[in-house]
């Protein structure tokens, strides 16, 4: 048997993304728990949330990307004190109590910058769905670069080495990007140590009124005892860039490609967004439209988890798979918002789903921080694109080959798309 090229690898991981959902398919009415090889694949929905309901067996293996560059972070971290006490002190300063005048500040930053359309055109990337949720990590997260484009560049390499580049097969390529988060983080890190501490601590000492994360958690003033110091607070700053702004820009954008290919949610989703009502019942039901049009696309088919000890996934059932330990587990939650078995119509568009069908925000000991910010995010950049004149892609959503969506284009008013 002859082996497989670089060119079959990519024609073969091309093939599978093409098709992801008839791979899946067939995967969970098939052999739903499967191992080959160094990786074992789960395909169904309690199953998936079986393995993420024992982070003591399956892993984050998150640490080689994240240590070196942010700190050791809770993302990379399970069931460790360093993961309970960031999540927790994180949390209390990320309050739901901010969540109105954050949806406030979105709602105003999206109108702002689609106001700057030229030419009845508008990429929705660089325009909106990276751009708000950046001017938010600065604004609201106290992350303040010297330039926007800093934030940019800060957030895709971390994200692209963290997230994407584990599956690389270039070594060269995976060094560089591995290179450009390292470099990210260092300035990340300078950038918080020498600028933003020192002028924060000073905003505080002449009692300026100034109010976001980076400034609750100065003002906090830790004891000792809790471990949680300048550089806790430093990577838990950087650990809300790396989540917040790709993540919420992918979600924008395939939530809206979704939406212009299904007339009858996307009617639903305009005529919410266009009405003048704004009422919290009709928020939320535009949050139910969008996190359904994402169902069909989701940012990330998977997670991934080290399997830590021999394991048996489903046991007592027939499709029981022991998953031995030191496997790469790849956690289909993709597929698991699929599931029949589950889900009712799984094909359908349905907003009456509930929540626990869904896994955007992942599932169990690492659900997303900031999954009430992303909440209140996402409808509002959506909402932002459906009260324009008559939008309509010009074509697909744009990667230029990389892991994130570039460009997603639209067209407003009467003319050709
Ligand atoms: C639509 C936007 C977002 C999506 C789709 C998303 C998705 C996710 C997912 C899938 C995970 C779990 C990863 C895993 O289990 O391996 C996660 C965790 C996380 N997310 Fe988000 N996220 C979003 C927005 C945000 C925002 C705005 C923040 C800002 C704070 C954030 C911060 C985090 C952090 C810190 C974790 C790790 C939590 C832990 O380890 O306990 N994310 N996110």
């Amino acid at each position: 048997m002859t082996e497989a090229t670089g060119t079959d690898q990519n024609k073969l991981a091309n093939f599978l993304r093409k098709h992801v959902d008839i791979v899946f398919a067939v995967l969970r009415n098939t052999v739903p728990n499967l191992s080959f090889g160094e990786i074992a694949v789960v395909t169904r929905y309690s199953d998936v949330k079986e393995v993420l309901d024992n982070p003591g067996v399956f892993r984050v293996s998150y640490a080689e990307a994240m240590d070196d560059s942010v700190g050791p972070f809770m993302l990379a971290r399970d069931l460790t004190e360093l993961n309970e006490r960031d999540k927790g002190i994180m949390r209390s300063v990320m309050k739901r109590s901010d969540l109105e005048d954050i949806r406030l500040r979105v709602r105003r930053l999206a109108e702002e910058s689609l106001s700057r359309a030229e030419h009845n055109q508008i990429d929705l990337v660089p325009q909106l769905t990276r751009h708000v949720p950046a001017q938010l990590t600065q604004d609201y997260f106290g992350l303040r670069a010297e330039s926007p484009a800093d934030i940019l560049r800060w957030s895709r390499a971390t994200q692209h080495d963290m997230f994407h580049n584990g599956f690389e097969k270039d070594e060269a390529r995976k060094a560089a990007v591995h290179a450009l988060n390292l470099a990210a983080g260092a300035e990340m890190q300078a950038r918080i140590s020498d600028v933003l501490i020192p002028d924060c601590r000073q905003a505080i000492a002449a009692g300026e009124p100034r109010d976001d994360i980076l400034t609750r958690l100065l003002r906090i003033e830790f004891n000792d005892a809790v471990d949680f110091d300048t550089s806790r607070i430093a990577t838990n700053l950087m650990g809300t860039l790396v989540g917040g702004i790709e993540t919420t820009s992918a979600a924008a954008a395939q939530t809206l490609a979704q939406l212009f290919k299904r007339p009858r949610p996307l009617a639903m989703a305009k005529e919410i967004a266009l009405s003048a009502n704004d009422s919290e019942s009709d928020r939320a039901e535009l949050l139910r439209i969008c996190r359904e049009a994402l169902r069909f696309d989701p940012i990330n088919p998977l997670v991934v988890r080290v399997c830590d000890s021999d394991f048996v996934v489903a046991k007592g059932t027939l499709r029981r798979r022991r998953i031995r330990k030191g496997k790469k587990v790849l956690v289909c939650t993709r597929s698991a918002m699929r599931d029949g078995r589950q889900l009712e119509l799984p094909s359908a568009f349905a907003t009456d789903r509930p929540d626990h069908h869904y896994m955007h925000l992942g599932y169990g000991h690492h659900r997303c921080l900031g999954d009430h910010i992303s909440n209140v995010q996402l409808p509002e950049l959506v909402r932002a694109v459906l009260r324009l004149d008559n939008p309509r892609p010009v074509g697909e959503i744009d990667k230029a080959s990389g892991p994130f969506p570039e460009h997603y284009r639209i067209q407003l008013g009467r003319g050709e798309a």
